[in-house]
């Protein structure tokens, strides 16, 4: 099959497609014929070098794929056997083919095409996990979210709308902030131009949110702090301002703050098909009645990766970009 799998760390250029064995599935999971493959971020920093698979991991990179099932490993039932299904992986979904323990494959209604349902399962395990599971958003609450119009800014805006959130967003430009709104948000605020934690203040009369969904950390850290409510809810899950910070103890004490996060990838395929079967629940009769779709910024063939990461480093892009392989099931 062709798949991308760079020898070397390096630019997007270390991006070229050769030529790999097909993977056979193993007891648990299934292979699947890919369409399309997500773009993320950490495909990104694990090109350059600074995030390395996990143990057992494939090098391919590639955390979300959509496809047709095409071949079943020991103990997986029949029944799977060509459907249409997007999956989370740990690796893997640069390829034409690539395996998926069946726990973590999600059905693609016929709402969704290939390149919507590829784009979906890396943010929406994400968000889900973080801004709903360990933030406890809830219907009513008021929230902040960092990068708006990321892949994960994005689903966040999608979910706070289904599941009745008021959403704040920060961007780095008046472009982006529109198209956060357009995409539903109901405040953006241009962090190069306008202080958030001002903003937040007058957007919330002073109240504050109830979680901080924070990809930047550094000192972002502490002006999230100054955002959240009494008994707020802090989740880091990115650290692109740096990794330490310096946290107000008192102010946490004062209000009751928590502070937590947490890494997805890492995460072991008992726990992921737990969120996996969560969603199916609560979040897939929204996918299934077309009420939640990815913004999708734009798709490149699989060949092209190399350009797909580079429009992602541009931090040019509003959305979701994808990958195909010239699959179409
Ligand atoms: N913990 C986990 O399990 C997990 C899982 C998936 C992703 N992530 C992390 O989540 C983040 C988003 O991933 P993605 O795939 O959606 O990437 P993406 O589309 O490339 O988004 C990155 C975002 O970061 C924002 N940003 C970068 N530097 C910033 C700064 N100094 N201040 C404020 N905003 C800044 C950018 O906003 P502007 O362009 O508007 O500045 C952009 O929207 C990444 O950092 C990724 O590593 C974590």
């Amino acid at each position: 099959m062709t798949a991308i799998d760079p020898a070397q760390a390096g630019g997007p250029e270390v991006l070229v497609a050769c030529e790999r064995p097909v993977p056979r599935p193993r007891a648990g999971e299934v292979l699947i014929r890919v369409a399309a493959a997500g773009v993320n971020r950490p495909d990104v920093m694990q090109r350059q070098g600074n995030y390395p698979p996990p143990p057992g991991a494939p090098s391919i990179p590639g955390l979300e794929i959509a496809g047709t099932i095409a071949a079943l490993g020991e103990d997986v039932g029949q029944e799977h056997l060509g459907q249409p299904v997007c999956a989370l992986v740990a690796g893997g979904g640069y390829a034409e083919y690539a395996l998926a323990p069946v726990g973590q494959c999600l059905p693609v209604p016929d709402a969704l095409s290939m390149v919507e349902a590829a784009a979906m399962p890396e943010t929406l395990f994400t968000v889900w996990t973080n801004l709903f599971e360990r933030a406890y958003a809830s219907d009513g609450d008021t929230v902040l979210v960092h990068g708006g119009t990321s892949g994960i800014g994005t689903m966040a805006i999608s979910l706070a709308n289904l599941f009745g959130l008021t959403i704040i967003v920060t961007c780095g430009s008046d472009d982006k902030c529109a198209a956060a709104k357009r995409h539903g948000a109901d405040y953006a605020i241009n962090y190069k131009t306008e202080d958030f934690v001002e903003r937040v203040a007058d957007i919330t009369n002073g109240e504050g949110v109830a979680a901080v969904l924070d990809m930047v950390g550094g000192d972002y850290v502490a002006r999230n702090l100054k955002c959240l409510a009494e008994d707020g809810r802090h989740v880091s899950i990115a650290v692109q301002r740096g990794a330490k910070a310096e946290i107000p103890i008192f102010a946490i004490m004062q209000r009751r703050l928590t502070l937590t996060g947490s890494t997805l990838r890492a995460r072991d395929t008992a726990f992921k098909a737990l969120v996996a079967d969560e969603l199916h629940r609560t979040v897939w009769p929204h996918v299934e009645a077309g009420r939640l779709k990815p913004l999708i910024d734009k798709s490149f063939a699989l060949k092209d990766a190399a350009k797909a990461h580079a429009r992602m480093e541009s931090g040019d892009h509003a959305g979701k970009i994808v990958l195909t392989t010239g699959y179409t099931p």
